[in-house]
């Protein structure tokens, strides 16, 4: 069987090792939803007091049950470590770190570029990486992608890439991970083939594009209406007190 026929049939057995790297507000409840159904997840998480506390089964981001998370700790279907010497058993590489602006407002990928590098060095064939951090369209096939290809693997054969930006709204009671609409964009068609396959497993609907690029381009939007619309509501409040 090749590559991408093997990685397809441990995803649908839910028999793939799932590697969530970043246990933030955003990591951290992806590794449990995973682990419900069945995937084994390694964490890697850099801070050693989250990841002493994954393992010890005490939740600290709100959207995580405490007791969801205890259960899969107990069980043996979640486990946090500091460093990335377990990549090569994992099937799935989610990435899930932070992208802030530097103090002139221009994006830092440090975080996201040491992952990389991490990752690179352990790559083997037949591997899934994801990144969901938020981040300016060509982040993933222009930063990620030649980190990744150093190790000598070639995107899209050897090893898969995809964009798939988090669209979560924490604390929405309506809206959660499983109902929320996942786009995922792919650097070749076997990445994309892959990577929806692999978000099918836990998300109701999964809606493919064109490229990691535009499902990079679609979160930006997103924000920025989210922030347009915020702004809007705030100046008609600051008018409806003004009336008052
Ligand atoms: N929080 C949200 O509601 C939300 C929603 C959508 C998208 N996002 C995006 O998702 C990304 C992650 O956001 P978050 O809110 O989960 O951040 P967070 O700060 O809560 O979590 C990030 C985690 O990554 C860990 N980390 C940093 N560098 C690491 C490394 N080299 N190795 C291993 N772990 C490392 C940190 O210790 C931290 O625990 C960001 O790009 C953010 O913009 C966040």
């Amino acid at each position: 069987m090749d590559h991408k026929s093997k990685l397809l049939q441990r995803i649908k057995d839910h028999e793939a090792v799932v590697g969530v790297v970043g246990l933030g507000y955003v990591g951290l409840p992806f590794a449990v939803e995973k682990a419900k159904v069945g995937y084994q997840v390694i964490g890697i998480e850099q801070n050693p007091v989250r990841a002493q506390k994954v393992n010890r089964g005490e939740n600290y981001i709100g959207d995580v049950k405490d007791e969801e998370l205890r259960q899969l700790v107990v069980q043996g279907k979640i486990r946090a470590e500091t460093d990335f010497e377990r990549v090569p058993e994992m099937d799935v590489i989610v990435v899930c770190v932070p992208t802030p602006l530097t103090k002139n407002l221009t994006p830092d990928l440090q975080y996201v570029e040491r992952v990389t590098r991490e990752i690179a060095k352990r790559l083997r064939p037949g591997q899934l990486i994801s990144l969901e951090s938020t981040t300016y369209p060509g982040t993933t096939e222009e930063v990620m992608l030649p980190i990744l290809e150093s190790s000598s693997l070639k995107a899209d054969q050897d090893f898969f890439l995809v964009h798939s930006p988090e669209r979560v709204d924490p604390g929405n009671k309506r809206y959660t991970t499983r109902n929320t609409c996942k786009v995922v964009g792919g650097v070749g068609p076997n990445s994309l083939e892959v990577g929806v396959a692999f978000y099918s497993q836990t998300v109701e609907k999964v809606i493919p594009v064109s490229s990691a690029k535009v499902a990079e381009l679609v979160k930006i939007f997103e924000n920025t209406f989210r922030a347009v619309n915020i702004a809007l509501v705030n100046e008609l409040a600051l008018l409806c007190d003004r009336r008052d």
